[in-house]
């Protein structure tokens, strides 16, 4: 097909040139967005009386139809059309001729794009966040069934202090509490519309920026049209706000793994959220959690794609640009997809109480407690810190834990112990006891739980 610039140029471009140059294969899924905004462009022009208040009807009328005729696959979208704004207006022009022609005064396709995919992120930003919520949900009512599911807390990987199942969980919902914040906030900077910066330096034409701002939804008008244009900063910045949400999910499903495994045996995923091996008859595997860590890569891979395509282009559009979208359609793609996958896999996933309070039990996770409980005896703590790692070296070479050590051994470390002890250390009251703000006894939890439903809320 002829270019639309054909008149500056004595042969028509190449055929590989053409598919190399096209955008139509990943910009497509902005049609609506595309005719969306041709449509606020064309009433201001209109309004304005940039071209006649008819015209501008029959072109909005004529890109309604479009837009009808896309969705309901009447038209197609033609595959060797160089992007989805040349392709909308092609179509236009076939079927209302000289009027058609009109549509694209006083703009650019540089200031075009730039709005198309702020509307197009926008959108995408809610679904992610609508997303996220319904995670956060399901968290919530599993930490609601399991505040008194002791297991260990780890630091290094090292059984630590006695936490519950309901404590860990209520800790992603926090991170995913931050990316939902973290959304909003780029939507804000987001949601400022370009449209009217031109090619790069405005335009002659009397036109109002302000309206057609306001047609699209957008909080307000971007204030200089050099940056209208050349700004992908809205991209870089929605990418790594999904690389973040990617990375917790990628912390979480790190934990499923090891969970899964026999070492642990914490958790056991339902069958429909596992995979079998073609050799080893015995294997269970949490492939979807592997997927997702997988991916996080790859979504790390696209927020440096558009960090590397940004910082060499000098102000204001360059065709490097065109390289944002697969990037950032790509992150939004992965991050919908895991989150798809990964919430009915947590709602469904068997938790083993008895596996996670077993392993609570080894390890001597009370031996602070142990050392807590001297100081409120009137130790001080460093000195009840040393006779608690002796008692626990003892343990350890007889093989047993501190809950069975004699009361007489007990009180050759120190005469502060007494009967009590055993029930200060005991699994339940070391958890129970930890009524800290934000800690894991179970009332904690509660107020854990009521304050991420509320801020769900907002
Ligand atoms: N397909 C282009 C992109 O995605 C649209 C803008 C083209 N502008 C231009 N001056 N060639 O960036």
């Amino acid at each position: 097909m002829a270019k639309m610039w054909a008149g500056r140029f004595s042969k028509e471009v190449d055929e590989g040139v053409n598919a190399f140059n096209s955008s139509i294969s990943f910009d497509w899924r902005m049609y609506r967005q595309d005719i969306k905004g041709s449509i606020a462009h064309a009433k201001m022009l209109g309004k304005q009386g940039i071209i006649a208040p008819s015209e501008s009807e029959k072109i909005v009328e004529g890109l309604k139809i479009i837009l009808k005729d896309l969705d309901n696959g009447i038209l197609d979208i033609d595959p060797n059309a160089e992007d989805i704004h040349m392709f909308v207006e092609e179509v236009l022009t076939k079927r209302l001729g000289e009027t058609g022609k009109r549509l694209h005064t006083a703009r650019s396709r540089n200031d075009q794009v730039a709005t198309d995919l702020r509307l197009y992120l926008r959108d995408e930003i809610e679904e992610i966040i609508a997303l996220i919520k319904k995670l956060i949900n399901v968290l919530c009512d599993l930490a609601k069934e399991n505040k008194s599911t002791v297991m260990p807390g780890y630091t290094h990987l090292q059984r630590a202090q006695p936490i519950t199942f309901a404590h860990h969980l209520m800790a992603y919902a926090q991170m995913l509490l931050r990316d939902i914040s973290r959304l909003k906030d780029c939507k804000k900077r987001m949601n400022e519309s370009p449209l009217g910066s031109g090619a790069l330096a405005g335009t002659t034409y009397n036109t109002d920026r302000f309206y057609t701002a306001e047609l699209l939804g957008f909080d307000g008008v971007m204030q200089n049209s050099l940056d209208g244009v050349s700004d992908r900063d809205f991209c870089v910045e929605l990418s790594s706000v999904i690389s973040l949400v990617m990375v917790h999910l990628s912390r979480f499903s790190e934990e499923i793994i090891l969970w899964c495994s026999w070492e642990f045996k914490f958790i056991e995923l339902d069958d429909a959220f596992a995979t079998g091996s073609s050799i080893m008859p015995q294997k269970k595997n949490p492939d979807i959690t592997e997927l997702i860590r997988g991916k996080t890569g790859r979504v790390i891979g696209d927020l440096n794609t558009l960090l590397i395509m940004l910082k060499g282009t000098p102000l204001a559009y360059n065709k490097d640009m065109q390289e944002d979208k697969e990037a950032v359609f790509d992150a939004v793609d992965t991050v919908k997809l895991c989150l798809e996958t990964f919430i009915p896999m947590i709602s469904t996933m068997n938790v083993l109480k008895d596996n996670m309070r077993t392993a609570a039990a080894k390890g001597f996770i009370n031996a602070t407690d142990c050392a807590d409980y001297l100081v409120k005896k009137g130790m001080a703590f460093r000195t009840a810190y040393k006779i608690t790692g002796q008692l626990v070296a003892f343990c350890t070479e007889k093989n047993i834990v501190l809950e069975e050590v004699p009361l007489d051994v007990l009180k050759s470390y120190s005469q502060l112990f007494e009967n009590d002890v055993y029930q200060a250390i005991c699994l339940d009251t070391c958890v129970n006891e930890r009524k800290s703000y934000g800690g894991p006894s179970p009332e904690s939890v509660e107020i854990q739980i009521n304050y991420v439903l509320l801020a769900l809320k907002e």
